[in-house]
C-alpha cells in the first residue's frame, strides 16, 4: 500500500503530517538568547560615559568612536554624532580644522561630509547624522539622547 493511500485510509491528510512535525520543532530552542547590549537603558537610547582624560584617541587625535557614536573635542566642547555614515554605514571621522565629519571613504563613489550638528554638507549621503547631547562633569563625559 502506498503512503498516500495509507494516510487516507486512517483519516490523515498531508496537512496533518506537516502540522504535527511543525509542532514538534516549534517548541525547541536554537540556543541561548542573544546577550543584551552592554549599556542598556530602559528605552534603548544612547546613554554612556567615558573618561576623557584617559581616552588615548581623544588625547592624540581629538576624537574617538564609542558605542557607535563619534565624540570629537572642539575647544572646550565635545560633539557627539552617530558614527555610521548615512550613505553606506562606513565610519565618519573628524576634521578639526573645518569642524566637520567626513566619511572615512572619500573616493569617487563616496565622500559625504557632515557639519557639527550632523547636517549633511556633501553627498552621496542623503540623510543627516543623529546628534547626541554631551555633559562634562570633571573628566567624565556623558553622551546621551533625550
Ligand atoms: S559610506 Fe559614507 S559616503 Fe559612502
Amino acid at each position: 500500500m502506498k503512503r498516500k493511500n495509507f494516510l487516507s485510509l486512517i483519516g490523515l491528510g498531508a496537512g496533518t503530517v506537516i502540522i504535527s512535525s511543525c509542532l514538534g520543532a516549534c517548541g525547541k530552542s536554537d540556543g541561548p538568547s542573544p546577550s543584551p547590549s552592554p549599556n542598556p537603558t530602559p528605552d534603548n537610547k544612547v546613554d554612556f560615559t567615558l573618561d576623557v582624560s584617559s581616552n588615548s584617541d581623544i588625547n592624540s587625535k581629538g576624537w574617538t568612536i564609542q558605542n557607535g557614536v563619534i565624540i570629537a573635542k572642539n575647544g572646550l566642547n565635545y560633539i557627539a554624532l552617530a558614527a555610521a555614515c548615512t550613505h553606506q554605514q562606513n565610519p565618519v571621522t573628524y576634521q578639526a580644522s573645518s569642524n566637520t565629519f567626513p566619511c572615512s571613504l572619500q573616493d569617487a563613489a563616496h565622500g559625504s561630509v557632515f557639519d557639527a550638528n550632523g547636517v549633511k554638507l556633501k553627498g552621496p549621503a542623503i540623510q543627516n547624522l543623529a546628534k547626541f547631547n554631551t555633559t562634562l562633569t570633571g573628566n567624565t563625559l556623558r553622551v546621551y539622547e533625550s
